[in-house]
């Protein structure tokens, strides 16, 4: 389903005694209802704050493609990797959705590069094949921050997403579609896939 997951409190019911949460780190003592009561308060406060960092950045994101609706339509099948920088700054954003298929974008028509047009119309007119191909993980947004750009950080990701995307293989590039791409996007995925 697409609702918003569930926080899950890990905190091992059976014990009594001080115990670690694995989730938020917090050590409290089990049983006792007052220490119980603020490490669901702290547990909640630090998940919460994890969720809005991701909400943030995908929404910067969202802002700079172009995205007028900011929430994704279907949160479960979406996976958001944040590439965190030394700096421990977030410096890169991929979603990437399970998808059955996808259409390869064709060479593109000469009528595209027509001077004078719209940027954001341009890369619209570039046309796609009619015969879907099996594919498996679509990415649907990939951003750098404009000062890490050509440092091989989308690369990085890309990677990371074919490595993790689907538990035990290893994705190749024709099982990854990357959607509806920017100039940069598309000079970007020309170069990753080797076409
Ligand atoms: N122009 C030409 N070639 C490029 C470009 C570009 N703008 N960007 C990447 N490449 C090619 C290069 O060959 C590059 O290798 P090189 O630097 O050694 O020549 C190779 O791709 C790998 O590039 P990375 O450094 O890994 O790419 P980067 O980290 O700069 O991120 C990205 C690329 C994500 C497209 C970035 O430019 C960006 O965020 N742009 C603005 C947002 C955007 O348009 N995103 C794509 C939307 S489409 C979609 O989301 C499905
Ligand atoms: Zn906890």
């Amino acid at each position: 389903s697409c609702s918003r997951d569930q926080m899950i409190i890990d905190a091992g019911q059976k014990h009594f005694g001080a115990v670690g949460c694995k989730s938020c780190g917090m050590i409290y003592t089990a049983g006792s209802p007052e220490d119980e009561a603020q490490h669901i308060q702290h547990h909640e406060r630090f998940l919460e704050a994890l969720r809005y960092v991701a909400e943030d950045v995908r929404e910067i994101v969202d802002n700079e493609l172009g995205f007028k609706q900011v929430a994704l339509s279907c949160p479960a099948k979406t996976k958001t990797y944040l590439f965190v920088s030394n700096e421990r700054m977030i410096v890169g954003c991929l979603v990437a959705e399970s998808i059955k298929q996808a259409f390869r974008v064709l060479a593109e028509p000469v009528a595209a590069q027509s001077p004078g047009q719209d940027p954001l119309q341009q890369h619209r007119a570039w046309r796609c094949s009619t015969r879907p191909e099996p594919a498996i993980c679509g990415v649907s947004r990939i951003w750098v921050l404009g000062l890490a750009r050509r440092k091989g950080v989308a690369r990085r990701m890309v990677d990371v997403v074919r490595s993790t995307f689907m538990y035990g293989s290893y994705l190749s590039t024709e099982e990854i579609a990357f959607s509806d791409p920017t100039p940069d996007g598309k000079l970007f995925a020309t170069r990753y896939c080797g076409t």
